[in-house]
């Protein structure tokens, strides 16, 4: 092992061709599909001859997967660990096996697996102030007097409910004009956002804002307000995360404020950190993206980039 790579983390070579594992954690939303895609398009330009699994939405699965991926032989190993806890041993696991391998888009919990020790870096977007600059677009462009907000949570046990939640709850604390009144998964799912949505309107049917942490769950709370006969835009702000096409759509037809991007383009970032690393680089901890804002001032400049 050349000097370079950390204590402890296992060294990657120079060469032309890698085994590359990709353990995606799910493929339904367009989100997942566009990350996907972007390994796929990367693989022949950056060397890879590339292991995607799709886990189908199992925590479970993905850790086979990955297991599958050790045995198979893989060089490098990049995930999005779809949870913050049952993925690592499976990390350590890859590590163990000399494998050097790099979170993607999702990282896990911090408390037992240590970037730079436990693998090599994550790679990824800061949830936190995603959700902070949700709250900061609220408080600035809500008109009434009192804000009521129900949340629609991503996937319980995963990085970015956690840390998008924290982001925006606490931000929005401090305008005392704004109650979450209630929070809820909807699983980052389209359906189960609309699902829950329908059920906390006849609890809280005074709210007035609605926060999802993705589009495709604010997508979900449209229609449900929609079939309620509400006006989303008009009556009921609805904010969010990610900068998908329909959430983009939806900025146009004025049904949507605002979305704080998210992006699934992991593909040439995962190449170029990897080739950094076999360079005998020391990687950073976290490699950020960093993330735009869509308003109705932008949307219609970016829909056709969109995924
Ligand atoms: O980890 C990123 C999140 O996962 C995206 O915001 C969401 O759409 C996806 O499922």
């Amino acid at each position: 092992a050349s000097a370079a790579f950390a204590d402890g983390l296992p060294p990657l070579a120079q060469k032309d061709t890698y085994r590359v594992g990709f353990a995606q954690m799910e493929s339904n939303n367009p989100w997942r599909i566009a990350e996907s895609k972007s390994f796929v398009d990367t693989a022949e330009s950056c060397g890879w001859e590339l292991i995607a699994t799709d886990a189908a939405g199992s925590a479970a699965k993905q850790v086979a997967d990955v297991e599958s991926m050790i045995a198979q032989g893989i060089d490098v190993l990049f995930l999005p660990p779809r949870e913050e806890k049952p993925l690592i041993p499976a990390v350590k696991r890859a590590q163990a096996a000399g494998i050097p391998t790099f979170l993607v888009d999702r990282s896990v919990d911090p408390n037992a697996a240590v970037a730079g020790v436990d693998f090599v870096a994550f790679l990824g977007s800061d949830f936190i102030k995603q959700g902070q600059q949700v709250a900061e677009w609220t408080i600035a462009n809500f008109k009434g007097e009192k804000g009521v907000i129900v949340e629609l949570e991503g996937t319980t046990g995963s990085s970015p409910a956690n840390d998008r939640r924290s982001g925006f709850d606490d931000a929005i604390a401090a305008d005392p004009r704004f109650e979450i009144v209630a929070s809820q998964t909807g699983d980052f799912a389209r359906d189960m956002g609309r699902q829950v949505m329908e059920t906390l309107l006849q609890a809280h049917p005074d709210v007035n804002i609605v926060y999802a942490h993705n589009d495709e769950m604010a997508i979900g709370a449209i229609q449900a307000l929609e079939l309620a006969g509400r006006k989303p835009g008009e009556d009921v702000m609805i904010v969010s995360i990610d900068g998908t096409r329909d959430a983009l759509q939806a900025i146009i037809d004025g049904k949507m404020g605002v979305t704080v991007e998210s992006s699934p383009f992991f593909g040439p970032l995962a190449c170029e950190t990897m080739k950094r690393y076999a360079a005998g680089e020391t990687i950073e901890p976290w490699v950020q993206v960093s993330d735009r804002i869509f308003t109705v001032e932008n949307a219609a400049d970016h829909i056709d980039e969109a995924y």
